[in-house]
Parts: C-alpha cells; sequence; structure tokens
C-alpha cells in the first residue's frame, strides 16, 4: 500500500500520483494529484474545493490566494508537494456552522463583491491581515496597511473602495473585540491589598 511519501498507482495507468496529506481548514486530507500539480489544481481537482479561484494562473492576479501555516501564498503557484503534512486555509474554511465569517458579512452588507471572483483571495488575504493585528500590541487600523495587505490581489468590479471600507469595519471591529476581551479578563483582585 502506499503511503504519502511513495506515488502511487493511477488507476488510469498514464502517469504517477502522489499522495499529499495536509490540514485542509483543521481537518486531515489525504488526497492523490500528479506529481506535476500546483496546490490550486489539489483543492479545485482533487478535492473538489472550488472556492479559490483559478485566475491567470500565473501569479498575477491571487484569485488563488490560500493561507499557508497562516501567510498568503498563491496557490497557483505553490507546488502540491511542496505543502505536503502543512497546514492550508481557504475560504470554505472562514465560515463556522454555517455561520458566515465577519468578513463575509462586512463584504455583503458594504457591497465589496460583484461579481464575486476575486472575494475568495480577498478575504484571504485579509484575513491573514486580521491575524497580524490581532497579534499586535497597540494595534492600530490604517487604510494604507489594508491596501499593501492587499497589494496582491485584483479586482476587475469595485475599484476597491469598498472592498478596503468592509476590511477597515471588520479590522475596527477585531480590536474592539479584543480590547473588550482585556478588559473582561483584568484580574478583579488587581490593587487589592
Ligand atoms: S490564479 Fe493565481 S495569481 Fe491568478
Ligand atoms: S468583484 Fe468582480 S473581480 Fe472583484
Amino acid at each position: 500500500m502506499a503511503n504519502s511519501q511513495e506515488a502511487a498507482a493511477d488507476p488510469t495507468g498514464a502517469r504517477q500520483l502522489w499522495m499529499l496529506q495536509l490540514q485542509l481548514n483543521g481537518e486531515p486530507q489525504t488526497v492523490a494529484v500528479p506529481a506535476h500539480w500546483t496546490l490550486l489544481e489539489a483543492l479545485r481537482y482533487g478535492l473538489g474545493m472550488t472556492g479559490s479561484k483559478q485566475g491567470c494562473d500565473k501569479g498575477d492576479c491571487g484569485a488563488c490566494t490560500v493561507l499557508l501555516d497562516g501567510q498568503p501564498v498563491l496557490s497557483c503557484l505553490t507546488l502540491a508537494a511542496s505543502v505536503q503534512g502543512r497546514a492550508v486555509e481557504t475560504v470554505e474554511g472562514l465560515g463556522v456552522g454555517g455561520e458566515p465569517h465577519p468578513l463575509q458579512q462586512a463584504f455583503a452588507e458594504l457591497g465589496a463583491a460583484q461579481c464575486g471572483f476575486c472575494t475568495p483571495g480577498m478575504m484571504m488575504s485579509a484575513s491573514a491581515y486580521l491575524d497580524q493585528l490581532s497579534l499586535q500590541d497597540q494595534p492600530q487600523v490604517q487604510r494604507a496597511d489594508i491596501a499593501a495587505a492587499l497589494g496582491g490581489n485584483l479586482c476587475r468590479c469595485t475599484g476597491y473602495t469598498k472592498i478596503l471600507d468592509a476590511i477597515e469595519q471588520v479590522a475596527q471591529q477585531t480590536i474592539a473585540r479584543s480590547k473588550q476581551f482585556a478588559e473582561d479578563s483584568e484580574d478583579p483582585w488587581q490593587g487589592e491589598p
């Protein structure tokens, strides 16, 4: 039986398949893919996860952006075999239990998606930005920082303003929640003799 490090026989006999194992949106997954496939191809055609879009397929548009070990990468330029054993997050993992993610809510409320083709990649870049923001001691939401985080994501429809508005709104909410959490977690005996 083939293990993760061995090539498996393709039932068609036409080529060799690589047994790819990864953590996909928090769940272990194994899929047989041709050794030359990109991560985007493994997601879309091996695993049926079509949220990540195949736009330019050459690193120009950002529609295929996913998080690899928490960092945004272009899945069309990432060899599937290079993510063996690693954590991949796609737009399908953003909403939990049928509840939309705050980014999804904000994009819908503020009209930040029109045709929606760029939206999954935008959201994954925005998600990485929010993760970074929440790690800062004194987080500040700067429009320029959001624009920089989305620098590799192109949109043909919206003119970007509403996308930036939506992400800025979620970032402000994230900071407010963090502050509230910190206040709620303060030692109630602090200052007592
Ligand atoms: S599809 Fe990957 S950058 Fe365009
Ligand atoms: S909403 Fe259409 S490409 Fe961005």
